[in-house]
Parts: C-alpha cells; structure tokens; sequence
C-alpha cells in the first residue's frame, strides 16, 4: 500500500491524515451548525423537511469524524467555538434574508467541500481506506446538497454571485485555518 504523495517539505504521512482528519472533523461540525441556523430561522418554512434532511446527513458526516477523531487520537481543531457561533450565524444570516438566500449559502459551502474532499481523496491515493472512503461517500452528499440547493432557487437569491463569493472565501478560510489551529 502506498502512503500518501509527498512533496519536500510537506509533514509527514501521519501527520497529513491527522490534518485531514481536523479539518474534515471541523468542516462538518460548522456545517452541521449552519444548517442548525438555517432551521433556527426556517424550521417551519416549506424548505424546511429539504434543510432537516442535508442537517440530518451532517449529523452522520460528523459522528464519522467524531469517531475518527477518538480513534486516531487526534487534536480537534482549536476553533470549535468559533465554528459553533460563526457555523450557526452564516446559516442564521442567510436564512434571514430568505429561502433563496440559505440555498445559495449551501451552494458555495458545498462547492467548496467538494473541492476539498476532492483534493484530499486524490491525495489519499491509497492510502487510509478507511478515512478516503468515508470522503467519498461524504462528497456524494455534499454534491447532493449543492444541487438541492440549486433545485430550490440558490441563483435566484439577491445579491447571488457576492454573497458566493463570500461565502466561498469564508468557507476557504476556515478549511486554511482548521487544517493549523
Ligand atoms: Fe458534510
Ligand atoms: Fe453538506
């Protein structure tokens, strides 16, 4: 078996699946607390048996690196605090502005993830069955939630293209600095 591709330089194997496995376990606790915001603000709106379920499947994303994250003994990030406020508030935020507005929210978040789950598979190789499994079925949902979110209006919310941006550049961010702190 393969360890993971390697650059000079780069931390060693263990120390770039230990990476992988905070910034996962991170990236899916902040979604898990967008969606919570989301239905803060929506739970009784008609999107909301459509929210509950990608919350639902958020929820089993991070039980997985919950898990993981016990098992390898891993360091979780240091932002979670920050995650549960900032996670809860960009879900909140954007719900306020409307439907519309919190599935284009889901949109950019779950473009960027899948990027990153991209990349991080590809690095994998072969490695860590296990962990690069649980990625790509994980990815499958997250595509999944960024084409519900285009199926119910994501475009057509005010302001579209900048509050993606936006949010996109936040979510980068926050992938940059969960993989560190
Ligand atoms: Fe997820
Ligand atoms: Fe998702």
């Amino acid at each position: 078996m393969s360890g993971p591709r390697r650059l000079p330089g780069d931390p060693s194997g263990e120390a770039l699946v230990e990476r992988m496995i905070r910034v996962d376990h991170a990236g899916e606790y902040g979604a898990a607390r967008i969606y919570a915001g989301q239905l803060a603000v929506l739970g009784r709106s008609p999107a909301a048996p459509v929210i509950r379920r990608m919350a639902e499947q958020e929820k089993r994303h991070l039980a997985a690196f919950d898990r993981l994250v016990a098992e390898r003994r891993v360091r979780p990030t240091a932002l979670s605090p920050f995650w549960h406020v900032a996670g809860f508030a960009l879900g909140a935020a954007t719900a306020f502005l409307g439907e519309r507005a919190a599935m284009a929210c889901t949109v950019a978040v779950e473009e960027v993830i899948d990027e990153h789950y991209r990349g991080q598979a590809e690095t994998l190789g072969d490695a860590e069955p296990e962990l690069k499994a649980a990625i790509e079925e994980f990815r499958a949902d997250e595509i999944e939630h960024r084409d519900t979110g285009l199926a119910h209006g994501a475009e057509g919310a005010p302001a579209y293209e900048l509050m993606s941006a936006a949010v996109k550049a936040g979510s980068r961010l926050a992938i940059w600095l969960s993989t560190r702190i």
